[in-house]
């Protein structure tokens, strides 16, 4: 059996697939983040630990398969610092890829020319490397003691196998890495007041990163070597999940923030347009994607303040797409990263009248979601992007209005995978069984199967491209009042 672990924001999932990578059994554990201040971040790493052991107890303990364990890969949240003096202790709690008190360090590094050619990424306030820049100008007792800096993901791949080391798309939201190339940039370092040897090891995600510790192996039960995959960033690993490997292939997150991803033979930066270009866990292959702050979290938001579910929000829409109204709404609740990296711009509705309904603001927030969306999928097909299957994934992708809202505003068909594990927790188990040699990438990283496509409708695509125009001219105008 195989051991796939998502280490989230708000949680850790571990999963357990047999031999040939169908899943038996999963769990997860809850644990905090902190906000000692406004815009601050902050995870305690001894937390993740925690819930690893109980995780792996729990699926110990109701599943025989676990005893015949000959893998574990680890998927996390990226960005986040986790700063380790010459003894592997954590120096001060880890700070996340949510939290923005680095934003002057990040505009700072930004600006420095080459950078952006070297990482092929804007420098965001939430990347690796203006965190420790911040340490530097605010904690300088703790940056002089940082042996070694891991990603939360390199973390338990530290507690795993006694190493530090990390994959390559992990470490290409770091802003150290030359994600062309696949390897360290000691200009990016040096820029950033960091050493190579400070770096973990760098091994593809489905590469073996190393061996299950002998010690903790025994602990567990375990009779035979096991091998720990490199790994990856979760946005990777949900790619792994549902088979995105290779050019064409991509899908469309409808979570707390918005993801379109399209899988890239090649490498195509594209940082002006704020897409973000990461290497993917395996060999020779990255990854695009658009992300928006606020996706369900728009709709949540209206939820709030109306008091009423969002499912009871959308239920009196019916199913029928209508083309957009008069009233238009801008999804920067929390700023956006594309395709603006405006992180102080906020989010605004237009078009109010007497008559409008909650009906219309419903619609409106939706469409500007989409809309957003398709700013995401213009920037990606100017990098030469195909997204010939978007697959669409994320609580959002429930709403079937919001779907075909999406299909016709992308002008693209959208693919419904049946019920079923395909998330960040099955990518990382995938990458084990590669490293574990359980087979190639290819047989492993298969699509889930289709439950229905969502095709655009042809008759509203002029209204969805006005709406579009309209939605893209309101943001320097409300940029320029705010
Ligand atoms: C990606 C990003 C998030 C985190 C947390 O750039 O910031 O997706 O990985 O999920």
């Amino acid at each position: 059996s195989f051991l796939g672990i998502d280490l989230g924001t708000s949680g850790l999932r571990a999963l357990l697939v047999d031999g040939a990578g169908q899943p038996v059994g999963s769990t997860e554990r809850h644990y905090p983040v902190s906000h000692p201040r406004s815009g601050w971040s902050e995870q305690n790493p001894a937390d993740w630990i925690a819930a690893l052991e109980t995780a792996v107890s729990e699926l110990r303990d109701r599943h025989p398969e676990f005893s015949a364990l000959r893998g574990i890969g680890v998927a996390g949240h990226m960005h986040g610092a986790t700063l380790l003096d010459d003894g592997d202790r954590v120096i001060r709690p880890c700070i996340l890829w949510n939290d923005t008190r680095s934003h002057q360090q990040a505009a700072r590094l930004d600006a420095i020319p080459d950078f952006r050619d070297l990482s092929g990424n804007i420098v965001f306030p939430g990347f690796t490397a203006p965190k420790l820049e911040w340490v530097r100008d605010h904690e300088p007792e703790n940056h002089a003691r940082i042996a070694r800096v891991l990603l939360p993901a390199a973390y338990l791949n530290l507690y795993l196998t006694g190493d530090h080391v990390t994959d390559m798309s992990d470490a290409s939201g770091t802003s150290w890495l030359d994600t062309g190339t696949r390897d360290w940039s000691d200009a990016l370092l040096a820029a950033g007041h960091m050493r190579r040897d400070q770096m973990p090891r760098l091994v593809e995600g489905s590469a073996p990163a190393g061996q299950l510790r002998t010690d903790l192996a025994r602990a567990w039960g375990l009779s035979r070597p096991v091998l720990v995959a490199g790994g990856a960033g979760d946005n990777a690993a949900a790619a792994c999940g549902i088979g995105a490997m290779t050019e064409g292939q991509g899908f469309v997150s409808l979570g707390t923030s918005g993801v379109l991803l399209a899988a890239r033979d090649g490498y195509h930066p594209a940082p002006d347009t704020a897409l973000h270009t990461f290497c993917h866990a395996v060999p020779d292959t990255w990854y695009q994607m658009g992300v928006m702050l606020s996706a369900t979290d728009s709709l949540n938001w209206l939820s709030r303040i109306t008091g009423t579910r969002p499912a009871d929000l959308t239920a009196p829409l019916g199913d029928a797409v209508q083309a957009p109204g008069p009233v238009r709404f801008l999804p920067y609740l929390s700023g956006e990263r594309t395709p603006h990296n405006d992180a102080v711009i906020r989010g605004a509705f237009t078009g109010l009248g007497s008559d409008t309904t909650r009906d219309d603001m419903v619609r409106a927030v939706l469409e500007g979601v989409a809309l957003g969306l398709r700013d995401s999928h213009q920037a990606l097909r100017a990098t030469g992007a195909r997204l010939d299957r978007i697959m669409a994934i994320g609580g959002g992708a429930r709403s079937r209005y919001w779907l075909q809202v999406i299909a016709t505003t992308l002008d693209a068909t959208l693919t419904l995978p049946a019920d079923g594990e395909f998330g960040a927790a099955l990518g990382a188990a995938r990458l084990g069984m590669v490293a574990a040699g359980s087979g190639s990438i290819a047989d492993v990283m298969t699509a889930p199967g289709v439950i229905d496509e969502i095709a655009p409708d042809a008759a509203l695509r002029d209204a969805f491209d006005a709406a579009h125009q309209a939605f893209r001219a309101a943001y320097p105008a409300v940029r320029g009042i705010q």
